[in-house]
Order: structure tokens, then C-alpha cells, then sequence
């Protein structure tokens, strides 16, 4: 039976009131353990790499994250996903997004992500409506985002609770629907509270605030969209909010600083001890944060629609 692909599983977790992990790769020893817990774990998740992560860590490139991934993949367990391409970067700069996300489709990425959310409205929409023709002439989906999940920025953020209540840069349930309709986008990444982790030197080794989700207007994105929705910045996010998140259209979710924290504690004891603490780590996300254990046996194999709770009671 061929497995099911990146859009199926996406559109399946949807529609379950499931969701699809990814997990994002700044070190290339960090690709082994992250399959094995999947494997290990009897779950589906995206391992992912975002431009900022080969430009600013240590993943090298595209293709050497997907040559990685090539060693330790699983078709029932993993899929190979780009993560945020942005038109303007973290640094205000311009990017030759065409040309990184043509360069990943051709190496095998089997879903891409072009984040146009730095630009005024009109051209985050020709740009992802241009990335979404590209890759779908390829069968590839495509997420973008849409609003400000504010994190990645070398400059301080402003206190987390005034963010939150002034709900400054959340995602508007209109133009999110607009832009849905005007890119054809398959997966829309929202803010709704949630913050990337840090990534400066002098700021990425500290813990990440516990934040806090605006439901109620994640479920009005919801309806008005009706397409899979994507949670950045899932480090740190309260489990109750992460939770019913999941049952107001969150299909997908992205985890960075959660297994790369682990990671650089441990590497002076050697790359071993620091990939044994992304395993670890990885199995606290995928068992006590997000409880999806055991998601291969509906998502990939059948088309018939689960709950979560019943996922985690098997
Ligand atoms: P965290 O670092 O908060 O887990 O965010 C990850 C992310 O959204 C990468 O795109």
C-alpha cells in the first residue's frame, strides 16, 4: 500500500482534530535521533529546515540536510519538509526565495514553506500565489504565513503580556481568508500569541516564555479559512493551549527550540551525548506535550477519520 503523502496527511490530521509535528534541524547530527523517535514512537512528523538555519547554524545547506534525511528517513514515519524561505529575512534583507525553494523541490523537499509575512499584504499574496503555482506544478504544497510570529528579530521583544493583550501582529480571520483565496495556498501559518524561540547568539541558550493562544480568534481564522492551519514557535506553549489549538485547526506544528536547547547543553560531552538528549527530549514532545504517539497507525495507513483521544488510548 503506498503511503500516504504530505498533503494527505496534513489534510487527514485536519480533519481527525490530529497534529503533525515538525522539527526543525540547526545541526545535522540532529536529523538520526529526531527519525528514531518518530520511528520509536509509532508517529508521523516533518523534519524540517529553514534558511535561517543553514545560514546561522550548522545544517549546511538544503541538500545536505536532505542527504541526512536520506540515511534515516521512514516513509511511514517522516516526511522531508522546508521550512521558513522568507522574501525579507530576520536582518531585513532581500532573499532569492524563487531560486531556494526551485533548489529544494528539485532535492526532494516534499512540501515547502515561502514566508512573505515581513511585506505589506498585497505582496505577501503575489509572492506566495507565484510559490504556489511554482510547486504545484510539482504536486508539492505549500504553507505561508500570514500576520507576525515575532521571535527570529536580533532586537528585544516587547514584554510578553503586553504583546498579547495588544494582540499586535495576530493574524486577521478577513484577510486570512482573502489570502487563502487569492494564493491557493494548501496550510496557512497564524498568529495568535505564540513567538518564535530566539536565535542571537547572545539570547538562544535562555528559556523561552510560556506563551499563551488567543483561541477564540484562532477558531475564527478557522472558519473563515477552512483550510489546515500551522502553529509556529510551539517551544514553551502552554499544554492546555497547545491542546485546544489541535481542536480548532491547528494541523501542523513546528518545534525548534525544544530539541536544540538539548542539543548545544550536552555537545561538550560529544555529539553522542548531545544526540541522546535530542532523543530524549523528542520523546518528552512527542508522548507529554503533544500526545502523538502511535499517529502513523491512522494517519498513514487508512483514510478513516480518529480522534486524538483515541490515538492516545491505544
Ligand atoms: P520554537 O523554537 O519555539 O520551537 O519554534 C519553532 C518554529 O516555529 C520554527 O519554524
Amino acid at each position: 500500500m503506498p503511503y500516504a503523502s504530505t498533503k494527505q496527511l496534513i489534510q487527514r490530521a485536519a480533519h481527525a482534530g490530529t497534529v503533525i509535528p515538525a522539527f526543525n534541524i540547526p545541526y545535522l547530527p540532529m536529523v538520526e535521533p529526531v527519525a528514531r523517535a518518530l520511528k520509536d514512537c509509532n508517529s508521523v512528523g516533518l523534519i524540517v529546515v529553514a534558511r535561517l538555519e543553514w545560514e546561522k547554524f550548522e545544517s549546511k545547506s538544503l541538500e545536505a540536510v536532505r542527504d541526512e534525511y536520506e540515511k534515516f528517513k521512514s516513509p511511514a514515519h517522516t516526511r522531508l519538509h522546508l521550512d521558513h524561505v522568507p522574501v525579507i529575512d530576520e536582518d531585513d534583507r532581500r532573499v532569492d526565495y524563487p531560486a531556494i525553494i526551485t533548489r529544494a523541490i528539485a532535492a526532494g523537499y516534499e512540501s515547502v514553506m515561502v514566508d512573505g509575512s515581513r511585506l505589506p499584504f498585497d505582496e505577501n499574496v503575489a509572492c506566495t500565489r507565484a510559490i504556489a503555482q511554482l510547486a504545484h506544478a510539482s504536486n508539492i504544497p505549500v504553507e505561508a504565513e500570514l500576520g507576525a510570529v515575532m521571535g527570529h528579530e536580533s532586537g528585544p521583544l516587547p514584554p510578553y503580556e503586553e504583546l498579547f493583550a495588544s494582540g499586535k501582529g495576530f493574524t486577521d480571520p478577513d484577510e486570512a481568508a482573502r489570502f487563502v483565496q487569492a494564493t491557493g495556498v494548501d496550510w496557512l501559518s497564524v498568529a495568535i500569541g505564540n513567538i518564535h524561540g530566539a536565535i542571537s547568539a547572545a539570547t538562544k541558550g535562555q528559556q523561552k516564555v510560556a506563551a499563551r493562544l488567543d483561541i477564540q480568534h484562532l477558531d475564527r481564522i478557522h472558519q473563515k479559512t477552512g483550510i489546515p492551519l500551522v502553529l509556529h514557535g510551539g517551544t514553551g506553549i502552554r499544554k492546555k493551549f497547545i491542546l485546544d489549538s489541535i481542536r480548532h485547526g491547528i494541523a501542523k506544528i513546528n518545534v525548534a527550540t525544544a530539541i536544540r536547547q538539548p542539543y548545544e547543553r550536552h555537545l561538550a560531552k560529544g555529539v553522542i551525548a548531545a544526540q541522546d538528549a535530542v532523543y530524549a527530549a523528542m520523546l518528552t514532545v512527542i508522548r507529554d506535550e503533544l500526545e502523538v504517539q502511535n499517529s502513523n497507525i491512522r494517519l498513514n495507513q487508512e483514510d478513516k477519520p480518529y480522534l486524538h483521544y483515541e490515538l492516545n488510548s491505544l
